[in-house]
């Protein structure tokens, strides 16, 4: 076995979308795996694939060598999930949760103590092990999940949004855990989010995706290095100067692209924080006065625009529109 996953082709359709289109991946064994992309890119469905929860309508995919068709048990013996929506019994405590857990997957009385005590301390959750999850917050409820989908060592983890609507604290707490499963326990973990810095700390590697398909897949450095660099904006006091500016920086050769807009001129420049400098320089020495300056390092929302022409955050927002009633009747 190469890869802990590898799917070719794999395609989802619906009715009237096609949530996953034809999504060739392959994920290292130990590697931290982001899918990234706006509400209703098809994150959940892929996952969803991936874990034999829904068949894929074209394509195939192998998780820790199995097929997820025709091998789905064997699949499921080696996979954890953290799904997007709660699947947790409020009635019953957090141990009893794992507990019940560890029969479905039949380990013995004393294996499920042990394991029960290994993950809530993993999560740091024992002292609140034997309180009922509805008097759980939504932080405690989403690291009860993980230590959950931990329960049986499965050697691939999904987690699919797993900080979804947690405070910022919360999160920084969840991404230690993902962080520490990753690294010190080699769990190949793919999780899929629509927070740019989630998935630019945590993972090795991140596809973009967006309708279904993959706009883009590398590391977080690489694909904000695709971009050509971090963008100094000076803005001028009189915008009939921005001509004579920009070409004096295009003659000087200092950066990779010099725009002018209105007021403003934009250099895209390697090490900005270093060019500065220079870039002042060279203004004085037109006799050209600065007014302001800034200095922007790009991110994976960047890259984003870059391959779609629109940011995450506003298809978020028309998106949810669109198929807010869709969504909100499929999710109960
Ligand atoms: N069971 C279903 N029946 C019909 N359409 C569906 C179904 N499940 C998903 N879809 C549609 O497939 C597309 C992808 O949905 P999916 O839930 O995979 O997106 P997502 O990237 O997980 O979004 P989010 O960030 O909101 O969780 C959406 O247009 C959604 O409405
Ligand atoms: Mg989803």
């Amino acid at each position: 076995m190469l890869y802990a996953i590898e799917t070719s082709g794999i395609t989802k359709r619906f009715e009237e979308v096609t949530a996953v289109n034809n999504i060739s991946i392959s994920v290292k064994p130990g590697e931290l795996f982001g899918l990234l992309g706006p509400n209703g890119a098809g994150k959940t469905t892929l996952i969803n694939m991936l874990s034999t929860m829904v068949e894929p309508s074209g394509g195939n995919a192998l998780v820790w060598g199995h097929d997820v068709v025709k091998e789905a048990d064997l699949v499921r013996q080696n996979i954890g999930v953290v799904f997007q929506d709660t699947t947790l019994d409020d009635r019953l405590t957090g141990r009893e949760n794992l507990d019940l857990h560890g029969r479905l997957y039949g380990l013995d009385g004393k294996t499920r103590k042990k394991r029960t005590q290994d993950v809530l301390s993993l999560v740091e959750l024992t002292e609140r092990a034997d309180f009922i999850v509805k008097t759980y917050s939504g932080g405690m409820m989403r690291r009860l999940e993980i230590a959950r989908g931990l329960m049986h060592h499965p050697k691939v983890l999904f987690l699919d949004e797993p900080t979804l609507g947690l405070d910022p604290q919360t999160r920084l707490h969840i991404w230690e855990y993902i962080h520490k499963l990753n690294k010190e326990e080699g769990v190949t973990i793919l999780l899929t989010t629509h927070y740019m810095e989630e998935a630019d700390r945590l993972c090795d590697r991140i596809a973009i995706i967006d309708y279904g398909q993959i706009v883009a897949l590398d590391t977080p450095q690489d694909l904000k290095n695709m971009l050509g660099g971090d963008v100094i904006t000076l803005g001028l006091e009189d915008p009939g100067d921005v001509g004579r500016l920009c070409s004096s920086y295009q003659k000087d050769g200092c950066a990779n692209i010099v725009e002018g807009k209105q007021n403003e001129v934009f250099i895209t420049v390697n090490n900005g924080e270093r060019q500065i400098p220079h870039i002042l320089a060279l203004a004085s020495q037109a006799g050209i006065p600065i007014i302001s300056v800034s200095l922007r390092k790009p991110t994976l929302d960047d890259v984003f625009i870059h391959y779609t022409g629109r940011a995450i955050r506003d298809k978020e927002v028309s998106g949810m529109e669109e198929v807010g009633y869709k969504m909100r009747s499929r999710r109960k």
